[in-house]
């Protein structure tokens, strides 16, 4: 390889982090924008948490969740990318609740769907073999295993008002969680 060649490569390994990183505070600032609109839409979907006391439910998250410092960016934007599916999943039973407004819901499940495909083309599907089987390491497996449990509750209650309620409002901190975990995004 001569000397030319060698300029070439390191322009272009130093132009592509640059890229990298560019386009990681742009996932950064649309990912926060998309939890903050599904929250705001989240909120106008109707139940009165205090009249859902007594159906309140510890969903046992799992502890290694709670310390994303250890997750580098791109496995970080795979675990929002796999909470935002299965967040989808949970919402996309939310027609079953005759007081919810359906327009919402809808809007909230194209939001959802967006985001997902954003993180799909920007990180996810660009994921190397080695990334992808840690991706599937316990955080993940214990991560769905939460999103189960939601699943299961609903359906022990019958998709009541009240079930949704405390649904709802779990899946509302979710998002104010995944903004912690976007932050990982900024260098
Ligand atoms: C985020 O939302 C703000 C205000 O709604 C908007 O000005 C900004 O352009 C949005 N940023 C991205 C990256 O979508
Ligand atoms: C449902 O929500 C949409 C959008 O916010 C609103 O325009 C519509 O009036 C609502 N429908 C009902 C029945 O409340
Ligand atoms: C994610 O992206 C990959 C490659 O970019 C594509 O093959 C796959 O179908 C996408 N998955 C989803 C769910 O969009
Ligand atoms: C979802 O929200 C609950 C309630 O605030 C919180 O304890 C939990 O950590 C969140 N789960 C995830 C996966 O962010």
């Amino acid at each position: 390889m001569n000397n030319r060649c060698i300029l070439q490569l390191a322009l272009l390994l130093c132009f592509s982090t640059t890229a990298l990183s560019l386009s990681y505070n742009l996932l950064r600032l649309q990912q926060f924008n998309s939890s903050v609109e599904c929250q705001k839409l989240l909120e106008q979907l109707n139940g009165r948490p205090a009249d859902c006391l007594s159906d309140r439910m510890d969903f046992k998250i799992p502890k290694e969740i709670k310390h994303p410092q250890q997750f580098q960016k791109e496995y970080t934007a795979f675990v929002i990318y796999e909470m935002l599916k299965d967040i989808f999943h949970v919402l996309e039973r939310g027609y079953t609740n005759p007081g919810w407004n359906e327009t919402i819901v809808t809007d909230l499940l194209a939001k959802l769907n967006h985001q997902m495909d954003l993180l799909n083309t920007t990180v996810v599907g660009k994921l190397g073999e080695e990334n992808k089987r840690q991706a599937y390491s316990m955080i993940i497996l214990r991560l769905k295993s939460y999103y189960v449990r939601i699943r299961t509750y609903l359906d022990a209650k019958e998709y009541s008002s009240c079930a949704w309620t405390v649904v709802r409002d779990e899946l509302y901190w979710n998002f104010s969680f995944i903004n912690r975990l976007t932050d990982k995004f900024q260098n």
